[in-house]
């Protein structure tokens, strides 16, 4: 199989990587000249021309560009002092969270602790980062501008910075390397080619896999590394390696223990597809894992002021004349072109499902698919893994996750099947079993009229999981009193949907589903209010990458690892073969994290 990055199709890409590479805001009211209030009402020339930039805004009001830029300070890649003056002015992102109108208030979101300049710029039109997945109609101050002032990005002359190791990809796999090797005694740097750190970890909705657990035990839960091994390796078509399950299996409940010793809440555990008992964590009440965990991985980062950088994209990986990493080449967004000489790199960069072309040329029938990924996606660590040497192995193993919210990328988590929900087609008729693997869902759903189908819920799996409430919040649940006026909002016939959901209510009572046999039937729908999702598979996950060992080393095209050069996480293949379980892709980025920053420490500090 060939499994090399088609290079001139890639680089068609590189807009979509780039998605905010932009200069910042230039003026604003100096402190004393202005009220904060002010600020926040842009003058009214300003809104009624939508061209008005942020710069054209501030100008209005006789800001100077000193209110923004601070006197004589650098703009950095972080773009520290643009987002601190932001905050000085406008208040911090919860206060404005408190004052947005409108039903979907972009300020009061999953992404956590970001920075005001993730979405606002100066001196080019401001876009909000959400609309690299959502498709609302969001407009900000200040977008939709021209350029108003053409500046020359701020370039340091200092062109090489060096440490212990450098990480690249502030996902969850390169902030648990980073924390861990840190922890460990070794001298940190985290590059982000993003404006905002989390990657798609920040995404992820499900939980994490593990087996064997406290919280397993607190609830009489019976599972086994065993157990989740065969799981995983079923799941996979037996393609996986299964020396990485094997750790993927065996270190999970500790990477749990791990999380919960750094603050994280992974108390509730539910069921995922694929999986034979409820192992995938999550915190209380069913919420999201992703942005929380997210969330706690950045703290614990910031607590440690280990050296985290935006905006950061990387070029290169460094070798020596031996073939040894040394480092890596980056462009920063304001620094330009430098260097990080490093003694190991550890490449976390994610998988490339939001690359459309690179999907397209591995499997040509997902042409046009959607995906649940964020926009940053795009495969560079495959690409930069490989040139310098890297075995890419599995790159036809993409996966397709069955509940992407009908026309969006907005993930419905498999908890929602999880906790009850059945998948009906457009006649209001189940087709499948639901929580079987992704593959033989999405490949069922696709049969069905437009290729979508609807997940029926009621009130009481509604109460049972934190998550489906923000559906709510983002206007994407139909409902009806009953379920025949459900299914008169969702145009089903409503004898058919009635019909379709007695029929799984006695298959719930008498535990034996005689249609599609799924096993894991916890809830009844009895209780109004009734709702309905639209659905529709879309591109989730890229099985393959650059194959590792145990110990997180990249292997080379003749077997041996490539001194200097680590992995882990998305950019890796092999531990989850043709097709990857619900929950065990934030369990592989943090065992596979910690293993990678704890080797590569020892490996530096022995130097
Ligand atoms: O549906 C989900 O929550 C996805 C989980 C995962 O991909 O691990």
């Amino acid at each position: 199989m060939n499994n090399r990055i088609p290079r001139q199709k890639y680089s068609a890409l590189l807009p979509f990587v780039v998605l905010l590479g932009m200069l910042v805001i230039s003026c604003t009211v100096p402190q004393a000249q202005h009220s904060r209030q002010e600020a926040l009402e842009p003058t009214k020339a300003a809104l009624v021309s939508p061209g008005g930039s942020l710069v054209a805004i501030h100008e209005a009001k006789a800001v100077d560009c000193a209110a923004c830029h601070g006197k004589n300070q650098v703009v950095d890649d972080n773009e520290t002092i643009v987002n601190t003056k932001c905050i000085e002015c406008h208040g911090p992102l919860p206060e404005m969270a408190k004052k947005g109108k409108g039903h979907i208030n972009a300020h009061k979101s999953h992404l956590g602790q970001i920075n005001c300049t993730v979405c606002h710029h100066g001196h080019v039109a401001s876009r909000p980062y959400c609309l690299g997945c959502h498709s609302f109609n969001m407009p900000i101050p200040g977008s939709g501008g021209p350029l108003a002032v053409k500046k020359e990005p701020v370039r340091s002359d200092k062109k090489v910075d060096s440490t212990d190791i450098v990480i690249v990809g502030a996902g969850a796999a390169g902030f648990t390397a980073a924390i861990t090797a840190h922890d460990a005694g070794a001298k940190v740097i985290l590059v982000e080619k993003n404006p905002i750190t989390g990657g798609n970890s920040m995404l992820s909705a499900g939980g994490m896999n593990a087996a064997a657990t406290q919280m397993q035990t607190k609830k009489n839960i019976k599972d086994s590394p065993d157990i989740m091994f065969k799981d995983t390796m079923t799941g996979g078509k037996n393609t996986n390696n299964p020396a990485l399950v094997k750790i993927l299996a065996e270190k999970s409940a500790e990477s749990i223990d791990w999380l919960t010793s750094i603050g994280a809440d992974v108390s509730d555990v539910g069921r995922l597809a694929g999986a034979t008992v409820n192992r995938a964590h999550r915190p209380t009440g069913g919420a999201a894992i992703g942005a929380h965990l997210v969330d706690v991985l950045r703290k614990n980062a910031a607590d440690r002021k280990i050296d985290v950088r935006l905006n950061s994209r990387v070029i290169q990986v460094l070798r020596d004349n031996n073939g040894r990493a040394t480092g890596i080449q980056v462009e920063g967004k304001h620094r330009g072109l430098y260097v990080i000489n490093a003694k190991a790199v550890i490449i976390a960069s994610g998988g490339f499902s939001a690359n459309a072309v690179m999907v397209e040329s591995y499997r040509p029938e997902y042409k046009g698919m959607t995906t649940s990924n964020q926009p940053g996606a795009t495969g560079d660590g495959m690409r930069f893994g490989e040139t310098a040497g890297g075995k890419l192995i599995g790159m036809k193993d993409i996966q397709i996750h069955p509940t992407v919210a009908y026309g969006s990328r907005i993930l419905i988590t498999e908890a929602v099947r999880g906790n009850g929900a059945i998948l009906v087609n457009k006649e209001g008729k189940r087709f499948v079993n639901e929580l079987t693997t992704r593959d033989a869902a999405s490949a069922a759903i696709l049969k069905q009229q437009d290729k979508m189908a609807y997940l029926i819920i009621d009130e009481n799996i509604r109460k049972s999981l934190r998550q489906i409430e923000g559906y709510f919040h983002l206007e994407l649940v139909k409902e009806g009193a009953t379920l025949r006026d459900l299914a008169a909002a969702i145009g089903a016939h409503p004898d058919t949907l009635e019909a379709t959901v007695a029929k799984y209510n006695t298959a719930v009572e008498t535990k034996n589903d005689v249609e599609f046999k799924r096993a894991d039937m916890p809830r009844v729908i009895k209780t109004p209010k009734f709702y309905a999702i639209g659905v529709q598979p879309g591109i989730h996950y890229t099985m393959g990458g650059l194959e590792i060992d145990e110990q997180t080393r990249v292997i080379d095209n003749n077997g041996k690892p490539i001194p200097g050069l680590y992995a882990a996480g998305e950019v890796t293949g092999g531990v989850h073969g043709a097709n990857r379980l619900g929950g065990n892709s934030i369990s592989e980025t943090i065992t596979f994290g910690r293993i990678a920053g704890t080797t590569t420490a020892k490996v530096v500090l022995k130097k």
